[in-house]
């Protein structure tokens, strides 16, 4: 894996839609620079312009202000470069998991497409469910699968858009834990969207924060722990309180109880 390769830079960019006629502003402003190798988590509440934003740097919206670069390159379409996983895996059902983790890799020999989906189910825990079809695996296993179809382009950009959002509080975070052996091993650039602060603070190096439409970036948090990051300490909570403080949701608002 060459480090040193797959920047990122957004410089000032806004978006806008045309909803009923009338402009829609979503994004506004926004400027990041992600070097390569980052785990980068952004959190903003539904609507903020999140979506919007992972689908310009996977090159599907090209119509906006400012700009989105890849090693200085303006991104003018989707690439093999970058890769994305959603809330709900996508896996095709009528193709096993090997067939579909092997469904993008065009110009490869049928031998090498073996070998890479062979090595990407066992970097995501799935060797023995090669020839199993989506609807027999759990929550946890098709977003497994997800992710080693989305890594086996090779991508020097993962975009995560709420990928583990629709499993249980358990399997989350044994998910949580996986992502994080799997990119500490791909050694490529990871972009989550979550809304859990906690995921946010226990995997990114760097927590983005956007405040609500249009999207702007409120506040870029930078997370020191080692990892692996302990959750329950007094700094992963000061962190967290932080976080949702920027929300909200801190204790200093007790209102509620004094009614
Ligand atoms: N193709 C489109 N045409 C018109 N409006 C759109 C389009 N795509 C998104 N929007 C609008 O842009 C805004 C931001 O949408 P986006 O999906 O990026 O939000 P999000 O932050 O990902 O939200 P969520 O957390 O609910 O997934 C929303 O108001 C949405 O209605
Ligand atoms: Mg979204």
């Amino acid at each position: 894996m060459s480090i040193g390769k797959g920047i990122l830079e957004i410089k000032n960019l806004s978006k806008s839609f045309i909803v009923d006629n009338n402009p829609l502003q979503v994004l506004n402003d926004i400027n990041i620079t992600i070097p390569p190798g980052n785990f980068v988590s952004i959190i903003g509440s539904s609507g903020c312009g999140k979506t919007t934003l992972l689908r310009i740097v996977l090159g599907l919206e090209t119509n906006y202000e400012g700009d989105a670069l890849i090693d200085g390159e303006q991104i003018e379409g989707p690439g093999i470069n970058r890769g994305i996983v959603f809330q709900d895996h996508r896996l095709l059902p009528w193709l096993t998991v090997g067939e579909n983790v092997a469904f993008g890799l065009d110009g490869k020999s049928r031998k090498e497409t073996e070998v890479i989906v062979d090595e990407h189910l066992k970097l995501v825990g799935l060797n023995g469910f090669k020839s199993a079809y989506p609807c027999q695996l759990s929550g946890g296993m098709a977003q497994r699968a997800a992710i080693a179809r989305a890594l086996a382009n090779k991508p020097e950009i993962l975009l995560l858009d709420e990928p583990l959002g629709s499993l249980d509080a358990m399997t989350r975070m044994h998910m949580q834990k996986e992502l994080e052996r799997i990119w500490l091993f791909e050694k490529i650039t990871m972009i989550l969207v979550t809304h859990d602060v906690e995921e946010a603070i226990y995997l990114g190096d760097k927590v983005v924060i956007m405040s609500s439409r249009p999207g702007v970036i409120k506040k870029i948090i930078d997370i020191p722990f080692t990892r692996p990051r302990d959750r329950s300490s007094y700094e992963f909570m000061q962190i967290k309180s932080e976080i949702l403080e920027e929300f909200h949701l801190g204790v200093e608002h007790p209102f509620i109880y004094s009614i």
